[in-house]
C-alpha cells in the first residue's frame, strides 16, 4: 500500500472515529436529559395525582382519577388496593382517560413503590412507559409517562448523527486525498530525481549537473530530505570529478611512461642486434644472452606499444578516419599468418567485390590481425581458421572463427580485460600479454562497433560489428554506454567532419 493511500485511510478513519465518538456521546447525553426531563414530569405528575386522590378520598376508588387538573396527554394513572389494579388509564390527546389491556395493568404491579422511576415495557398496545410508585394511605398510586418522544428524538438524533458520519467520510477523504497529495508533491519530486538518477549512465563527471530536487526549505522534512539529497549528489558529482582526474592522470603517466620506455628500448635492441651482428669470438653463453635480450626488448617494445595505444584510445586520440578496404586488410592479415603458421588451415570468406567501411586502417589491421594471431596462438595446429566479411545491420560483421578447444566460459567474462590470459603459465611461455583483445575492444568501440565472442569446444567466434557511420554510432555509444571509459571521443567524432 502506498503513502499515501495509508495517510488518507488513517485520516479519513480518524475523522469517522472522532464524529462517531462524538455522535454515540451526544445520543448518550440526549437520551439521559430527556430521560431525567420525564423522571421530574413524573415527580409533579405524581404529586398532582396524590393531592387529586388525597381531595377525593371518600372510599370511592370509582372516581376519575385520571383527570386531575393539568397532567399531560399520555399520562398513565393506576391505583393499586391490595395489589389489586383499582384504576389503569391512559389520557388520550383530548385529556380523556381510556383503559389498558389487562395484562399491561398487571405489569404495573412490578413498579417499585417510592423508589426512583423506572422504563418498563406495557406491550406493544401501550409501549414502554417510565413509571414512579407511591404509597397513598393503603393504596399504591403508579403514574407514567410514556417513553415514546425520547426514543424519537434519539432515532432522529442517530439519523443526524449517521448523515454526518457519511458526510465526514466523503469529505474527509477528499480534503484528505488533497492535502495528502499536496504534502507528499515534493517527496515526489525527491523520488522523481533519485529515479532520473538511478537510470543515468554516471560515465561523466558532469553527468549529474543541473539534477537537484527542487524542495530544499529546511522548515520542512521534506525539504530537509531534499537538501540532503542534493548535498549527496554534490558528493557524488564530486568524487566523479575526482576519478574522472585520477584516471585521467594515469592515463597520461601511461602514456608517458610507454612513451619515454621507447627510447631505451629501442637502444637495449638496437646494441643487442649489434652486438650478435658482430659475432666475433664471443662466448656461447654470452651470445645466448645476447639473443634473449634482444628477444625479450622486442617483446617488451610491442607490449609498450600496446599500452602506448590503449592510452591514447581512453584519451579518445589516435583514430583517424578515411576509408578503409576491410577486404584488404584481411587479404593481408591472412596471408601474413599463412605464413607464420602454416600448420593452421587458415580460410577466408569474404564477398566478391571489396568491402569499404570508414575507420581507421592501420587500427582496423591490428584488430584483425589480433583475433588471427589469437586463432593461431592459442590453438593447436591444424586447426582450421576462418576470417569473413558480411554485411550485417547498417555496417559489416568480421569474423574469425576456429575450430581449436574454445575458451573456458568462466574466463569469457574477463575476456576483453587488460592482460587478461586465460592460461597464464602457457601464455606466458608463448610470449602473449593478454592485451591483444584489450586493443581490440578499444579500437572497435572507438569505432562506435561492438565485439562479442561466442565459443564453445571446437568452434569459437569473434564477432567485430563496424557500423557504416561510426561517429554517429560512437556519438551514440558515449552517450548510452555506462561502461565505456573512453566515452567522449573527441578526435573520432571530429575526423568525420
Ligand atoms: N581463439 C582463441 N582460442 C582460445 N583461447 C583464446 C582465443 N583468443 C583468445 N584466447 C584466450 O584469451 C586470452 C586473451 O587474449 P589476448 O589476445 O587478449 O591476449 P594474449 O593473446 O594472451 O596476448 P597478446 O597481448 O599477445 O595478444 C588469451 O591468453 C587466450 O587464453
Ligand atoms: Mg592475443
Amino acid at each position: 500500500m502506498t503513502l499515501r493511500r495509508r495517510l488518507v485511510l488513517s485520516i479519513v478513519a480518524l475523522v469517522v472515529a472522532v464524529s462517531a465518538v462524538i455522535g454515540g456521546a451526544s445520543l448518550i447525553a440526549l437520551f439521559s436529559i430527556q430521560t431525567s426531563a420525564i423522571d421530574k414530569q413524573i415527580t409533579s405528575a405524581t404529586h398532582r395525582a396524590q393531592r387529586y386522590l388525597q381531595q377525593n378520598q371518600s372510599g370511592q376508588p370509582s372516581i376519575d382519577l385520571s383527570r386531575p387538573s393539568g397532567q399531560a396527554a399520555g399520562t398513565l394513572t393506576a391505583y393499586f388496593v391490595d395489589g389489586q389494579v383499582v384504576i389503569a388509564n391512559v389520557l388520550d390527546d383530548y385529556g380523556r382517560p381510556s383503559g389498558i389491556p389487562q395484562a399491561s395493568a398487571e405489569a404495573l404491579g412490578s413498579v417499585r413503590v417510592d423508589a426512583d422511576p423506572e422504563t418498563i415495557d406495557l406491550g406493544s398496545d401501550v409501549g414502554r412507559y417510565r413509571l414512579a410508585a407511591v404509597n397513598v394511605g393503603p393504596a399504591v398510586l403508579v403514574v407514567g409517562l410514556p417513553m415514546a418522544p425520547v426514543y424519537d428524538s434519539v432515532w432522529k438524533l442517530f439519523a443526524g448523527v449517521l448523515s454526518v458520519l457519511a458526510a465526514a467520510l466523503v469529505a474527509g477523504s477528499v480534503v484528505a486525498a488533497f492535502v495528502v497529495r499536496q504534502s507528499l508533491r515534493p517527496l515526489e519530486r525527491v523520488a522523481e530525481t533519485a529515479s532520473t538518477v538511478a537510470r543515468m549512465p554516471l560515465d561523466r563527471s558532469d553527468a549529474l549537473d543541473g539534477v537537484r530536487v527542487p524542495d530544499t526549505d529546511p522548515r520542512t522534512e521534506v525539504g530537509r530530505v531534499g537538501s540532503a539529497f542534493n548535498r549527496m549528489l554534490g558528493h557524488i558529482a564530486g568524487a566523479m570529478q575526482a576519478r574522472e582526474r585520477s584516471e585521467q592522470k594515469v592515463r597520461q603517466f601511461v602514456a608517458d611512461a610507454s612513451h619515454e620506455l621507447r627510447t631505451p628500448l629501442a637502444s637495449v635492441r638496437g646494441y643487442a642486434e649489434l652486438t650478435r651482428r658482430m659475432g666475433g669470438d664471443l662466448p656461447k653463453d654470452v651470445v645466448y644472452a645476447m639473443s634473449r635480450i634482444e628477444s625479450e626488448s622486442i617483446r617488451m617494445t610491442s607490449m609498450v606499444e600496446d599500452l602506448l595505444l590503449l592510452a591514447r584510445l581512453d584519451e579518445g586520440r589516435e583514430i583517424q578516419f578515411a576509408e578503409v578496404d576491410l577486404t584488404g586488410l584481411v587479404l593481408d592479415a591472412v596471408n601474413d599468418a599463412h605464413a607464420a603458421s602454416p600448420d593452421h588451415v587458415i580460410e577466408i570468406d569474404v564477398p566478391s567485390s571489396p568491402v569499404v567501411v570508414l575507420g581507421d586502417a592501420a587500427r582496423l589491421h591490428q584488430v584483425i590481425v589480433n583475433l588471427v594471431t589469437n586463432a593461431r596462438t592459442h590453438t593447436p595446429e591444424g586447426t582450421r581458421i576462418t576470417v569473413g566479411i558480411a554485411p550485417a545491420d547498417g555496417g559489416v560483421d568480421l569474423t574469425v572463427r576456429d575450430t581449436g578447444q574454445g575458451i573456458d566460459p568462466e574466463f569469457l567474462p574477463k575476456l576483453f580485460e587488460r592482460f587478461a590470459r586465460a592460461d597464464s603459465s602457457r601464455s606466458r611461455t608463448v610470449g602473449s600479454t593478454g592485451l591483444g583483445l584489450a586493443i581490440v575492444d578499444a579500437v572497435v568501440q572507438a569505432h562506435g562497433g561492438s565485439v562479442e565472442v561466442a565459443s564453445v569446444p571446437g568452434d569459437t567466434v569473434f564477432t567485430v560489428h563496424l557500423p557504416m557511420d561510426p561517429a554517429a554510432a560512437a556519438a551514440a555509444a558515449s552517450a548510452s554506454d555506462v561502461s565505456a571509459d573512453w566515452s567522449g571521443t573527441p578526435a573520432a567524432v571530429d575526423a568525420t567532419h
